[in-house]
């Protein structure tokens, strides 16, 4: 590793749901709650539209952390997306597993429209858990060799 802990700002990608988490989102922004600034936020409709190969994606691009977050569940704006998000998260867990890709790189949440609070919150624990675990560098390595071994 390159850089300490001090200095390493960890690069965090945030899936979020556009009515719930991106709203919450911005209403942290507009009461200007002040919070760590890592993190690129991905709007999707709902949370049940987010195609769990994109956090493999975000890491190739060099992610250090992935949070995904939409609608409490039973408020999801499409009925059930959420629920549909939170079964393929469960599946798709133990497939990382497997590939060897740590897991506690990825914070899976729930943020309302009206928890501005709670998403700052969220943003400032997953930035200083990931400074913690310090840079993925060895995605790459891990993602390659998974390949290797596919292509056998
Ligand atoms: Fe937010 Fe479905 S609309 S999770």
């Amino acid at each position: 590793m390159s850089e300490t802990n001090q200095e390493f700002e960890p690069r965090i990608v945030a899936f979020v749901c556009n009515w719930c988490t991106y709203a919450g989102a911005d209403l942290a922004g507009t009461s200007r709650l002040k919070y760590a600034t890592n993190v690129k936020i991905v709007r999707f409709p709902c949370t049940g539209r987010i195609d769990f190969m994109l956090l493999l994606k975000a890491f190739e691009e060099g992610a250090d952390g992935i949070i995904v977050s939409g609608c409490h569940p039973n408020d999801c704006h499409y009925t059930s997306g959420n629920f549909h998000a939170r079964r393929r998260w469960t599946v798709f867990r133990g497939l990382l597993d497997f590939m060897g890709i740590d897991v506690r790189r990825i914070h899976f949440t729930w943020v309302s429209a009206a928890e501005g609070a709670k998403w700052a919150d969220i943003v400032n624990e997953t930035v200083a858990d990931i400074r913690a675990l310090g840079p993925y560098d060895e995605y790459k390595s891990i993602a390659s060799n998974f390949e290797k071994e596919a292509a056998k």
